[in-house]
């Protein structure tokens, strides 16, 4: 088998590894992660649990040319403002940002192809002008770049999750995003049998959830906004690092456990969680949804693949070469 070689920027607990290890074991290629970075401890500590690697700490200390070769890059980059004074002029404009930093490994290290997430505000931000320089940053590094906003629920899990996903690749090819995967998975299958009973919200709670609300479906997850209207769906709204601490629950009567919020993103249960809960929560709220990201990495492959004359046979999608 042959192996291809990525870095996990911005790597979190390694929402993108989980997805790309899957993504190759399915197309009989070795993943090897040459290099990953974030600078929460928390987030390292369960990295390394799970992955057998701790990564390196803030991007913005690490020399790029340091980093090894890889094929791909992932990232899931905070957003930010850039500042722009009359005309854009992209890299130049990004310095200061964490995206910088990502655009200068790409520079100095040009990887075949790569994948960055962010979320979906990032479209109108500073009315669209800050996804506007990083595109265009992106192609005047010479890359073919693509972008769109896909949700989590079109692939395969119960939250409605919605991310930018920026696709770029150094040759022309006719990558397209892939379609909705639906159903998505239903709640029965991510809610735990039995919880610990400091998950239960209070009565005082439960009394003021269920005189505003009453739920169309056996299962739900009720979803307070921000002024305060109750409504509840057969999966989850986004899950949010910094969110109030009833702002999702079960049936409207407790809160979700650990394990429950990393099987909505998408995380196996063989994944471990050994932080408490309130950095579990941080932890499962930043991550980036394992289903979705895998589906893009999943059509992706062939082409990095074919790009790295690897001889590989590839079940689900067909390679298509461009019309030019
Ligand atoms: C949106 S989260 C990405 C989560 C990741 N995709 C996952 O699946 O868990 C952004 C991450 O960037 C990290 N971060 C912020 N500033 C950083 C820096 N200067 N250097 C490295 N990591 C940084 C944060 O700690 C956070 O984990």
């Amino acid at each position: 088998m042959e192996e291809l070689k990525f870095i996990d920027l911005f790597c979190g607990i390694g929402g993108f590894r989980v997805a790309m290890d899957q993504a190759c074991r399915e197309n009989n290629i070795i993943p090897n992660c040459v290099f990953s970075s974030d600078i929460d401890r928390s987030c390292q500590d369960s990295y390394e649990a799970n992955f057998g690697d701790r990564p390196h700490g803030d991007i913005t200390e690490i020399d790029a040319t340091s980093i090894p070769d890889h094929d791909i890059l992932y990232g899931g980059f905070p957003c930010q403002p850039f500042s722009i004074i009359g005309q854009m002029k992209g890299f130049e404009d990004t310095r200061g940002t964490l995206f910088f930093y990502i655009a200068n490994i790409i520079k100095q290290k040009k990887p075949k192809a790569f994948v960055l997430e962010n979320v979906k505000q990032l479209v109108g931000h500073n009315e669209g002008k800050t996804l506007k320089v990083i595109i265009k940053t992106l192609k005047d590094l010479g890359y073919h770049v693509q972008y769109t906003v896909l949700n989590a629920l079109d692939y395969g899990l119960p939250q409605k999750r919605e991310r930018v996903i920026i696709v770029g690749h150094r040759e022309p090819i006719l990558f397209s995003f892939p379609s909705p995967i639906r159903p998505f998975k239903p709640l029965e299958l991510i809610l735990e049998k039995k919880v610990d009973r400091k998950y239960l919200a209070s009565d005082y709670i439960k009394q003021k959830r269920f005189e505003k609300h009453k739920s169309a479906y056996k299962l739900s997850i009720w979803h307070e906004n921000k002024s305060g209207n109750v409504c509840s769906y057969p999966y989850s709204c986004a899950l949010r690092a910094g969110a109030s601490y009833n702002y999702l629950l079960v049936n409207g009567e407790r809160r979700l456990t650990p394990r429950e919020m990393f099987r909505l993103q998408g995380f196996p249960d063989s994944y471990k969680i050994i932080v408490n809960d309130s950095q579990a929560r941080k932890q499962a709220g930043n991550a980036v949804p394992v289903n979705l990201v895998k589906a893009v990495i999943s059509k992706l492959l062939p082409y990095v693949a074919k790009s790295l004359d690897m001889k590989l046979v590839f079940n689900e999608y067909e390679l298509e070469s461009p019309a030019t």
